[in-house]
């Protein structure tokens, strides 16, 4: 059945039989299988799959990088590299093979860019409608991509939460399934296999501490779930990463919950950041990221826009990864908890790049101009 939220009104999440789920989700058998998110499939929901061969991003040491910082173990997932161009690949490709799967029809999306156009692009090619409901101000690349993908595009003047009102007004009186940030149960399940990722690429093992940007937390949330299915599997121990959420300076909700030590999020006033995935003033799941990172041991750095296009230069031409501004706010989240020695020398720390910086032209040149 489709479903959007819980009964009690929260996220949705997906269950496995986890004991089951080990006996064929094997090291073994991962080896033998496609370099796609999909080779996970004991752990993920059934449905024929649409693909466009999403996940499975390299895990790229920078050792260049890592030395300028004093680090001597620090790792960028690049998912630029995903289709679509962004970590947003992983989720919508998850989230439209059930609704497709479900019987839905026409998929409805309030996104800051990415999402949109993963989800046109995977809409597209599961031969369903997508409706794309963006801020007017939202990268052309992402405007140019939906359009492309024959999605029906609609500009709203405010933000994404302005934006999820839109959906959630229209979806019913006009058939859409909406596929909003963890109102729906897969696109975290999509999401989730960066984490079992990792787990892969450092063979069997997870590093010490993840950098990740948070807009709606989706993966932060996603990778905690992995690591708790992979204990219940016997792939690792109780030990976990620590989570760290990096967030924009103009736009950051969850850093002024987790300073005043609140569970809950308030509406951030006057959002604004060049890095738009990172322009959720209210995101929905906050109790769900929060109680993550607490968890995990981890926190949460907010890094300016001056920052964010310093440090994508830096990551740029120290190790040629060419990063989404949302990316390279973690290089400055790891530089200040290296300062602060949150991370230490020794630290397994990975990065999540989570778009390519190709989608975002108008923004780097004017960052590479001033
Ligand atoms: C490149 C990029 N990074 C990070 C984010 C934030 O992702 P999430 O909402 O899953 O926290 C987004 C969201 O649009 C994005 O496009």
């Amino acid at each position: 059945m489709l479903r959007n939220l819980c009964d009690c009104g929260r996220t949705l999440f997906a269950r496995y039989d986890l004991p089951r789920a080990a006996r064929t989700l094997t090291r073994q058998a991962l080896a033998a299988r496609p370099a796609t998110m999909w080779r996970y499939d004991e752990v993920l929901p059934p449905g024929e799959r649409v693909s466009l061969g999403e996940g499975m991003t390299p895990l790229v040491a920078c050792p260049r990088l890592a030395a300028s910082l004093g680090l001597s173990r620090l790792l960028v997932k690049d998912e630029g590299l995903n289709p679509a161009g962004s970590f947003k690949a992983r989720g919508l490709s998850a989230a439209v093979t059930c609704a497709r799967a479900l019987g839905a029809t026409t998929l409805a999306i309030p996104t800051a860019g990415n999402a949109g156009g993963a989800l046109a692009a995977y809409a597209a090619r599961a031969g369903l409608r997508a409706v794309i409901v963006m801020p007017a101000d939202t990268p052309q690349a992402n405007v140019l991509e939906c359009r492309a993908a024959g999605a029906d595009v609609r500009k709203l003047d405010g933000l994404i939460s302005d934006c999820g009102r839109y959906v959630a007004e229209n979806a019913p009186r006009e058939g859409w399934f909406d596929v909003s940030t963890t109102k729906e149960p897969y696109r975290v399940e999509g999401k989730k296999t960066m984490g079992y990722e990792l787990w892969e690429q450092m063979d069997g093992a997870l590093p010490d501490v993840i950098i990740y940007p948070a807009g709606g937390g989706v993966g932060l949330i996603g990778m905690v779930k992995a690591f708790d299915e992979m204990q219940a599997m016997g792939w690792i121990g109780p030990e976990r990463p620590r989570m760290v959420a990096v967030q924009a300076d103009g736009c950051a909700p969850l850093l002024a919950a987790w300073q005043a030590g609140r569970d809950t999020v308030e509406m951030f006033p006057n959002a604004h950041t060049l890095a738009s995935g990172l322009r959720v003033p209210k995101p929905f799941a906050d109790v769900e990221i929060l109680t993550a990172i607490r968890r995990s041991g981890g926190t949460v750095v907010a890094a300016t826009d001056d920052e964010m296009f310093a440090a994508g230069r830096e990551l740029a031409s120290a190790e040629g990864i060419f990063a989404a501004p949302e990316g390279a706010a973690t290089v400055v989240a790891v530089r200040k908890l290296a300062a602060m020695r949150f991370i230490k020398p020794a630290d397994r720390t990975v990065l999540f790049n989570t778009g390519t910086g190709y989608k975002y032209l108008e923004v780097w040149q004017r960052a590479l101009e001033s």
